[in-house]
């Protein structure tokens, strides 16, 4: 796939360029209005071509699209890539807000090419750990998730138009939500809260099926110190397993089960490697791997599409319109 980057700066540039190279896709041209460190980063990485707009750009030329612009400049670009016809890979948010995701999946439905969302946590090692103990019969299905995924970012909006809550959605909370909506999808949102702090935002949502008897609980804000990541979840079985910062998931077993006498605390079933990398702990690598598969003709997998985030952005929506807030500032 002859692919380009379109915005090389932090994460672009530092992040998404080295692991896709990883992943083995290969980056033939880079796009950024920062010329001088686009051509920077083409000089160490043997990328032949820079642009300094996509307006340059012949995407004849291109198989696929890589974008990590600032938040309010991603829809715009995905729908030149997806009308250019190239397979796009976009970092989250692909949209500020729910009816510019909603536009964008019109453009994706005419596009008849692939358009992935970057949400790397469904594929961080943590959580493929945890997916993966989750599939033993043992367990049955999540009865009951939590995520919490708090940070020390956002304090100010990225843009004039956004509000300080859509921004901390675009940072934070589109994270939070989704995961938790991967771990137990179709629960429907019955309340939701921003919390009173001094620094940035916190908010909490909660979801649930109480015919089906499951709950969900979704934590996200930005007012840390630093990032602190917990997931939470109990099987029909009565296991908890809990993932605690990525770093190491413990399974506290039902009272039932059959070593709880010889041993009744909580066993640790994996831990990260202290010369584990980071592209593949995160997700950035494994991600942007699969979606190279995808354009091959692979399976989606975990991957996220842009419709599969419509329920998230419409959960977030719902928080917005009870706390009698806005998208836009
Ligand atoms: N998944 C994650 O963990 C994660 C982490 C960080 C950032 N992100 C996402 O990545 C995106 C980029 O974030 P960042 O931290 O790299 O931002 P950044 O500000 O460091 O980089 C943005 C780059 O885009 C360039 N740019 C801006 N407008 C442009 C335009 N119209 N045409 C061409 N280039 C343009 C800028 O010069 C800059 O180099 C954001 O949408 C953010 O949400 C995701």
């Amino acid at each position: 796939m002859r692919t380009l980057l379109i915005g090389c700066g932090d994460h672009g540039g530092g992040t998404l360029l080295p692991a896709a190279c990883s992943a083995g896709i290969s980056i033939h041209a880079l796009v950024d209005s920062d010329r001088e460190r686009a051509e920077h980063l083409a000089k160490l990485w043997l990328i032949p071509q820079v642009y300094a707009s996509t307006e340059d750009v012949d995407a004849d030329t291109f198989d696929g699209a890589i974008v990590a612009l600032p938040v309010s400049a991603q829809a715009d670009h995905v729908a030149w890539a997806l009308q250019a016809g190239l397979h796009t890979f976009v970092e989250k948010p692909p949209a500020p807000d729910l009816d510019g995701l909603r536009t964008l999946l019109q453009h994706a439905g005419r596009a008849g090419v692939h358009c992935v969302v970057g949400m790397n946590f469904r594929l961080a090692e943590g959580v493929r750990r945890l997916r993966s103990a989750l599939a033993a019969p043992q367990y049955g299905p999540i009865s009951y998730a939590r995520v919490e995924h708090i940070a020390r970012k956002p304090v100010q909006s990225f843009s004039p138009d956004m509000s300080l809550e859509a921004s901390l959605f675009a940072a934070q909370g589109i994270h939070a939500i989704d995961l938790a909506q991967v771990l137990l999808p179709a629960q429907r949102v019955t309340s939701g809260q921003m919390i009173a702090v001094n620094r940035g935002r916190l908010a909490t949502l909660v979801a649930g099926d109480p015919a089906g008897g499951t709950r969900l609980e979704v934590h996200f804000g930005s007012c840390a110190a630093a990032f602190s990541h917990q997931v939470r979840v109990v099987t029909a079985s009565g296991d908890l397993l809990e993932l605690r910062n990525m770093s190491e998931l413990l399974h506290l077993p039902n009272g039932g089960d059959e070593h709880v006498r010889e041993y009744p605390g909580a066993r640790v079933l994996w831990r990260t490697s202290p010369i584990g990398g980071g592209y593949d702990s995160a997700g950035y690598g494994p991600e942007l791997a699969a979606f190279g598969d995808l354009v091959a003709g692979g399976p989606a997998e975990s991957l996220a599409s842009l419709a599969s985030l419509l329920p998230v952005y419409e959960a977030f929506d719902e928080l917005l319109q009870a706390e009698g807030l806005a998208w836009t500032a």
